[in-house]
C-alpha cells in the first residue's frame, strides 16, 4: 500500500517507518520539521511532504497527489491529564480525520483505510457502559477523538484506533529493517477491551472497578516494535482486516499469566 505516515520524527512515527517498509509499504512522509528526519530515514522515504498535522486541507492534498491508499497517524501528543492545556492535539486529529475523509469523499472510491493513535483508557472497561477512562483519567482528549470517529459512517472512513497503553521502545533509535526478536507475534489482540483481562479486585465494596483497573494498567505496557509491526502488517489486509470499525486493545503475550 501507498501510506502516508504523519509522526515520523516521533517515537512512536520514526518505529512505524521501519515497520511499513518490512511490510512492502511505500512511505510518504508527512512532517513539519523535515530536517529532524534521520539521513538513514530519508533514503527510505518515497516522499516528503512540509506542512502541519492540524491543516486538514493540506493532508487531503497529501493524500490525493500522491494517490495513498492509507493514513497513520502518529503526529500530537495528548496532555497526560485534564487540568493542563490540552494544546494542538484535539485539533491534530480533527483535522487529519477531515482530510481522510474528504480525500475518500473526492476520489470517489470508497473509504480510506487508516490507523489513528489512540490511548488504552477508551478501551470499555468490565463494568458496562463505562469506558477504562472513567476509571484511569489519563491522556483524557482520546475520549473526544473517539467520539469524533464514530460519528463518522462506515462508508465514509475504515479506520481502527490503536489504544495501547504505554509503548516502550526495545531499540533506541529505530531498526531498518525491524529487528528480528521484535513482532507482532509476540501480542495478543482485541476489538474494544483490553485483551487477557481478568476480574481481579472487583469484588471489593465500592472501590473495587477501581482497583481492577489501575492495577491491572501496568500490566499491558507493551514493546512499541511489536505495537508498530501490528499496524503494518496489518495494512497488507486492506479492507479485509478484521479491526475495521474497531478500537484495539493489545498486550504482551509474556505479561499473561
Ligand atoms: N508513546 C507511547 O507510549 C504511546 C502510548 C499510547 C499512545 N500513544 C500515542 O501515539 C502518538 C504519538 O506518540 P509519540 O510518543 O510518538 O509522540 P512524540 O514522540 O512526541 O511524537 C509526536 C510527533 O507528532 C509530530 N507533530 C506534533 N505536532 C505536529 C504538527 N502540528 N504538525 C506536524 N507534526 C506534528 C511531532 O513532530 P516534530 O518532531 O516536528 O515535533 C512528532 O513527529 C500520540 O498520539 C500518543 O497518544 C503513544
Amino acid at each position: 500500500m501507498k501510506v502516508l505516515l504523519l509522526g515520523v520524527t516521533g517515537n512512536v512515527g520514526s518505529r512505524l517507518l521501519p515497520a511499513l517498509l518490512a511490510h512492502n509499504h511505500q512511505v510518504i512522509a508527512y512532517v513539519r520539521s523535515p530536517t529532524k528526519i534521520s539521513p538513514e530515514a530519508k533514503s527510505k522515504i518515497t516522499s516528503v511532504v512540509v506542512g502541519s498535522a492540524s491543516d486538514s486541507e493540506a493532508i487531503k492534498a497529501a493524500i490525493l497527489s500522491n494517490n495513498c491508499d492509507a493514513v497513520v497517524n502518529a503526529a500530537g501528543l495528548p496532555a497526560t491529564t485534564s487540568f493542563s492545556s490540552q494544546g494542538e492535539f484535539p485539533a491534530i486529529f480533527t483535522a487529519v480525520v477531515k482530510a481522510i475523509v474528504d480525500a475518500g469523499r473526492e476520489r470517489g472510491t470508497g473509504p480510506i483505510r487508516c490507523w489513528l493513535m489512540s490511548g488504552f483508557g477508551i478501551l470499555d472497561s468490565p463494568k458496562k457502559p463505562h469506558i477504562l477512562l472513567d476509571y484511569m483519567p489519563l491522556f483524557p482528549a482520546h475520549r473526544g477523538n473517539y467520539q469524533l470517529i464514530k460519528s463518522y459512517a462506515a462508508d465514509d472512513l475504515a479506520w481502527s484506533l490503536f489504544a495501547a497503553s504505554q509503548m516502550n521502545p526495545k531499540y533506541d533509535t529505530a531498526q531498518f529493517p525491524p529487528a528480528a526478536d521484535t513482532s507482532a507475534d509476540n501480542l495478543v489482540a482485541r476489538a474494544n477491551a483490553p485483551p487477557a483481562w481478568t476480574q481481579k479486585f472487583r469484588w471489593v465494596p465500592l472501590i473495587g472497578n477501581y482497583l481492577n483497573v489501575m492495577v491491572q494498567g501496568q500490566s499491558y505496557f507493551a514493546v512499541l516494535e511489536n505495537c508498530v509491526d501490528f499496524i503494518a502488517a496489518d495494512l497488507e489486509k486492506g479492507h479485509k482486516s478484521e479491526w475495521i470499525g474497531k478500537r484495539v486493545g493489545v498486550k504482551e503475550k509474556s505479561a499473561i499469566k
